[in-house]
């Protein structure tokens, strides 16, 4: 009604960073999914046209630059809403609620962030984990290598492989991942640091974000909301 274009082509494109399971993530085809995906089909729809997606690193997305320069309409990448985040992107109202977590391999004792000392700790890129970690550490004067890699699956992967003997990321991405590879890591240690996710809009938009704002209010208040959190990320 503003007329102003609440996207810019004849789809909504959604910018992620793969993988996030069980935000977004492959399936055994290659097709998107995931509890993201299936929040932003719901603005799809109501906008009458379908959602295409672009993966592309955490980095562009979090930081603004993407949606800023027309990348993609929509952000949708399990990404927390910070205070530093809302000043180069609009927020949409949260969506989830998450904490970081601590995961070693099946069988280490290592708990606190003390114990790693002289060892090394594996973070994802970009993301309020990295921060979380490298503030306590800073603040706590830890002796602690704190490596960083550029995306979930990698970080994953060095753990795995031991390269780090611990990684911290959002706990429901370590739920998720102790389903698919059961026994190979456990959750060692929670840090409850309050995260809320957000869907992001270039700054602006209001029109795109009020269309968002309803389709989760819509899907909270009709089931739809929590049949999707059942399927996803389950209990
Ligand atoms: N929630 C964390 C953050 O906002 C991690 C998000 C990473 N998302 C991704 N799709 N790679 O920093």
């Amino acid at each position: 009604a503003s007329g102003v274009p609440l996207i810019k082509t004849g789809a909504l494109t959604t910018c992620t960073h793969l993988p996030y399971a069980p935000f977004q993530s492959k399936d055994a085809s290659g097709k998107v999914v995931g509890f993201d995906v299936a929040l932003i089909d719901l603005v799809a729809t109501k906008l009458g046209v379908t959602q295409e997606i672009v993966d592309t690193p955490f980095e562009g997305i979090k930081s603004g630059t993407d949606l800023n320069a027309g990348k993609c309409d929509v952000a949708a990448a399990g990404m927390t809403i910070t205070d530093e985040r809302k000043k180069v992107l609009d927020f949409s109202v949260p969506y989830f609620d998450a904490t970081q977590a601590l995961a070693v391999g099946t069988g280490s004792t290592l708990k606190t962030l003390e114990e790693f000392a002289g060892k090394r700790l594996g973070v994802q890129g970009g993301t309020t984990g990295e921060e979380y970690i490298k503030t306590q550490v800073a603040e706590k004067k830890l002796d602690v290598e704190v490596v960083s890699y550029k995306d979930l699956a990698a970080l994953q992967q060095a753990l795995a492989t031991n390269q780090v003997e611990g990684a911290v990321n959002d706990l429901p991405v370590w739920n998720e991942y102790i389903k698919a590879n059961p026994g190979k890591v456990t959750v060692a240690a929670g840090f409850d640091t309050g995260e809320q996710y957000g869907f992001a809009v270039k700054k602006g938009n209001a029109a795109l974000l009020t269309a968002v704002d309803e389709a989760i209010r819509t899907a909270k208040s009709d089931g739809t909301y929590d049949k999707l959190y059942a399927t996803w990320i389950g209990d």
